[in-house]
């Protein structure tokens, strides 16, 4: 005879025998679940199993179905890391060149070869538990635990009953499913790993000067070399300068570096549009706004009367700050909504930006256009090197 305190479960659910360790090494697994389902306050009401005659036609189309999906999962995700490593295919093309369709495609076809092999694999993995793992029907008791640990008895009943649940699940003898399944969520997992790594497979910087992070595309490549403001017209090609009076009043334009040395030059042109650091917001304030302009020391005569020049690269974390409202004379910033003071050397006025936004130095030369005077003075953006403001 044997006490409660010698039973590894003692304490556990009213009314049922609890076996000693004894007893417990010589329990198979079926009698380890059921025994877990009883401790638990557990009823099997009802535990069918869902192909009761093995073989049949209808259970091996349901097997080709799940692995269907899975196959797709494996060929979309195959497809997106095709898409990741295609030579060049990420690489930006302007929007008047040939390849410009390719290019804006890139990031469609990685966004639809992913989600499409999650979601087959996803599709796979649902029609598989509704297909073949077994829906019992149970009731249990509600009751509080006792705060204690888990006991032997516990321990073993569990790893029963989730033994039992993948013997139930059928999975170790559908050898289809279990290389699709395997294939699918291995190849889209590659992708998911490929996607970070990819960035650092070629350098963005290949072919540039050493030195191209210290300055912008504004900076003269030679001593006396004009640095002019052009307007974004979509085409590479097509070169239009800005002039004073291009601009009403309260008006913003974004504009970009061009020299004359890249006249009629195809690859010089497209560069100036990609490169991130070289847009520019040349803003012509209103005059009553213009007479309130506090300008930063150091940088009083970077302004040409009442038209100022800022970068478009959000010092938060690189934004584009495209928003210019003209009543508050505010440049918004739409990632976190950071706000800077137009009229205070695009002082940061709201928002998670701690940095003014970088001006560009600009003059009108005698042929009555837009030109940059020399290049940033401080870092544009977030930068990766210390900045002063
Ligand atoms: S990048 Fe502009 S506010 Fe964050």
């Amino acid at each position: 005879m044997t006490s409660m305190e010698d039973h590894p479960g003692a304490g556990r659910e009213p009314g049922v025998p609890q076996p000693s360790e004894a007893e417990l090494a010589e329990m198979d697994r079926d009698e380890l679940v059921k025994l877990g389902t009883k401790l638990d306050g557990v009823e099997l009401v009802d535990y069918p199993d869902p192909w009761p005659v093995k073989g049949t036609r209808a259970e091996k189309r349901a097997e080709r179905v799940i692995a269907l999906w899975f196959t797709i999962a494996a060929l979309a995700g195959l497809g997106f890391l095709v898409t990741l490593c295609w030579p060049q295919w990420w690489e930006y093309r302007a929007p008047d060149t040939g390849e410009y369709e390719k290019y804006a495609l890139y990031t469609p076809v990685l966004g639809a070869t992913l989600g499409i092999s999650i979601l087959a694999l996803g599709i796979g993995v649902l029609l598989y538990t509704k297909r073949f793992i077994p829906s019992e029907l149970a009731v249990q008791e509600r009751h509080d635990g006792d705060g204690k640990g888990s006991a032997e008895i516990d321990r073993q009943t569990i790893v029963a009953q989730l033994a039992d649940a993948g013997n139930r699940s059928t999975i170790a003898r559908r050898s289809l499913v279990k290389r699709t399944a395997g294939l699918g969520a291995g190849v889209m997992g590659l992708g998911l790993v490929g996607l970070p790594v990819a960035s650092f497979i070629k350098s963005p910087w290949k072919g540039e000067p050493q030195d191209t992070l210290w300055h912008t595309g504004w900076l003269p490549q030679h001593p006396g070399e004009v640095v002019y403001m052009r307007r974004f017209t979509g085409k590479s090609d097509e070169i239009v300068l800005v002039r004073p009076e291009d601009l009403d009043a309260g008006a913003m334009e974004t504009v970009y570096p061009f020299r004359e040395s890249e006249r009629g030059n195809h690859e010089a042109l497209s560069a100036a549009f990609m490169r991130s650091d070289n847009p520019v917001m040349l803003i012509r304030l209103r005059p009553e706004d213009a007479n309130r302009v506090v300008k930063r020391k150091g940088q009083e005569d970077f302004n040409f009367g009442e038209y100022y020049a800022y970068t478009k690269v959000c010092s938060h974390v690189g934004c584009p700050t495209s928003l210019y409202e003209q009543r508050t004379n505010r440049i918004l910033c739409p990632c976190h909504q950071s706000q800077f003071d137009a009229l205070e050397y695009g002082k940061p006025i709201f928002g998670p930006a701690t940095r003014a936004l970088a001006q560009l130095p600009i003059t009108v030369n005698d042929e009555g256009y837009f030109v940059a005077r020399g290049d940033f003075i401080e870092p544009v953006g977030p930068a990766f090197w210390e900045r002063k403001s």
